[in-house]
């Protein structure tokens, strides 16, 4: 069940080992098309081991430049119409369907996490450096939830981008969003999709 997840600070760590559960995992792991996942979604004890797991990220002089926000229930139907609303602002004719689409955004999947990029300025650790932190974040909570046994997938379409919509869930002006990752119970199995050749991504520096 749940592996131990809070290491005291300097506890001496397990060192890597070959793991075949582990990469057979990675070598599979596909994401899920949001509206194909239903309840049940994670319960409480499962978030926190995500999020917990999604924390624990490569980060350059430890300035956690993330957060997460659960949306679920009935926050994602007000979310839902928030985002309706804001489209129809943007878009005065927005089709029924569009409309309908917005409001149901955070009711295809029972749990959505937003992932927040919470940036130190000027610090010596670029902000770019953040941002990728941030990213990994993300991904990494992905990647709990899958082991959990959850679909996952990482979206983020015109609402990740909008102002009006990070204000409507309390951003900071600094802060922006790194992408909602919706989380449920898979109803069927993803396809594979192309995956880079080596051949063309790889070179040895000579
Ligand atoms: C930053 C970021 C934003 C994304 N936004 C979207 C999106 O808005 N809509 C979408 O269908 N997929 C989006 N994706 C891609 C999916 O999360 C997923 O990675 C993709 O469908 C490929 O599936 P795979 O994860 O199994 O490789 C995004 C991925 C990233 C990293």
């Amino acid at each position: 069940m749940t592996q131990n997840l809070a290491w005291p600070s300097g506890a001496e760590m397990p060192l890597p080992e070959h793991n075949h559960h582990v990469l057979s995992f990675l070598s599979s792991r596909r994401s899920s098309v949001a509206a194909t996942l239903t309840a049940p979604g994670p319960n409480d004890d499962q978030i926190d081991t995500i999020l917990t797991i999604a924390a624990r990220v490569p980060d350059h002089r430890k300035l956690v430049p993330f957060r997460f926000l659960i949306i679920e229930r009935d926050a994602a139907r007000r979310a839902g119409e928030a985002a309706c609303r804001i489209a129809q602002q943007r878009e005065p004719m927005l089709p029924e369907a569009l409309q309908q689409f917005e409001k149901h955004r955070f009711l295809r999947a029972p749990t959505t996490v937003v992932v927040i990029f919470k940036p130190t300025e000027g610090h010596k650790t670029p902000v770019k450096e953040q941002l990728l932190t941030s990213g990994i974040a993300a991904y990494n909570l992905v990647l709990a939830a899958n082991a959990l046994g959850f679909g996952a997938q990482w979206i983020t379409e015109w609402l990740a981008e909008d102002r009006a919509f990070a204000d409507y869930l309390g951003l900071q002006t600094n802060e922006q969003i790194t992408g909602f990752v919706h989380i449920g119970t898979c109803t069927q199995a993803s396809l594979e999709r192309s995956r880079p050749e080596l051949a063309d991504i790889v070179s040895r520096h000579k």
